[in-house]
């Protein structure tokens, strides 16, 4: 199964906002129903994001012969998130080769076919980098979704995570849930169990809690950005799991690819932090009316990151 795919002259994806209960595709043959998706995390995650911003333009550019109508897409397809460099980077080495619609399609297939290489390097130097850190039968703890679901197909983090199961090191997994939309309750947990792979799930608090009780060797997970300075910009929740990991004294790994590291970006100081808005913390749990902040990403200073595994290196910002 690939999360999302070029079938037929459309972007074929799971729909990630019916998951675990149900598997729906959806097709999409324009450019807003591709950003309607992005935009309500039909298609999610950083890599995945990338993917689908390619695509974005390769829609855009048989949709219109019109370079104006044309850049005007690019520019909603690369501005619909603001916080994943992939997406805006996706989408601009695509519009890179236009006019050319087919161009800008075989651009996309290879943004596609490079993160599905991505994938099986990271997962075996990551794999590699934790056994050397903790030694066999580890316990990590997981924030957010970092699996073939923000991919295209295996993972990021959640790979090295798959990895190990399979060399039979693995003791398990925490999924911490991932306020509030919950991507490590609902998907994290859905590929893990797919797998095989014994897990637990936990409310984000209790994430420091149980480092510090000894029942995680390792922090693992994604980015949407890294910055140059080696600031990692992941999914709320994973600065709070980051100082966990300090004050217990256990790694605190990032696994994402070369295609998420942002040199431009000197540091997490500079990073657009999406706000996704009151509607989804308030809800029908708060009086109506309450005030929210709802921030979707946060920054975990380089100095908390023990390393960040790419798809080609280690490195110890
Ligand atoms: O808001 P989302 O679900 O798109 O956020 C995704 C994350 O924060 C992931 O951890 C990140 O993209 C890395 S996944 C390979």
């Amino acid at each position: 199964m690939r999360t999302i795919d070029w079938v037929d002259g459309a972007v074929v994806i799971v729909d990630q906002t019916r998951l675990p209960h149900e598997v729906v595709w959806l097709r999409l043959s324009t450019v807003d129903a591709l950003i309607d998706a992005i935009q309500r995390l039909a298609v999610r995650g950083a890599p995945a994001l990338g993917v689908a911003g390619a695509m974005g333009v390769a829609l855009a550019a048989r949709s219109s012969a019109d370079p104006s109508v044309v850049a005007g897409l690019v520019h909603r397809i690369e501005t619909a998130r603001p916080t994943a460099v992939n997406l805006a980077r996706g989408a601009g080495r695509a519009a890179a080769v236009l006019p050319s619609a087919a161009a800008a399609l075989e651009v996309a297939l290879r943004i596609r076919d490079e993160e599905i290489h991505s994938s099986t390097e990271m997962a075996r130097l990551g794999a590699d980098l934790v056994t050397s850190l903790c030694g066999a039968s580890v316990r990590l703890l997981t924030h957010c979704n970092t699996g073939a679901l923000a991919t295209v197909v295996g993972g990021t983090a959640l790979a090295v995570a798959f990895e190990l199961h399979r060399r039979g090191t693995l003791g398990g997994v925490i999924a911490s849930e991932t306020r509030p939309l919950l991507q490590g309750a609902r998907l994290t947990t859905w590929e893990l169990a797919r797998a095989g792979v014994p897990h637990r799930l936990a409310v984000d608090s209790a994430g420091p809690f149980l480092m510090a009780r000894g029942e995680v060797d390792a922090v693992i997970l994604g980015a949407d950005r890294i910055c140059a300075n080696g600031d990692v910009v992941n999914k709320v929740g994973s600065y709070a799991h980051a100082l966990g990991a300090r004050a217990a004294g256990i790694p605190f790994i990032c696994v994402a690819p070369e295609s998420t590291v942002d040199l431009s970006t000197p540091s997490g100081a500079e990073v657009e932090i999406e706000d996704r808005g009151a509607a989804e913390i308030v809800g029908s749990t708060a009086p109506p009316g309450t005030a929210a902040v709802n921030p979707a990403f946060d920054v975990t200073p380089a100095s908390l990151v023990t390393a960040i595994v790419t798809d080609t290196r280690v490195w110890h910002p």
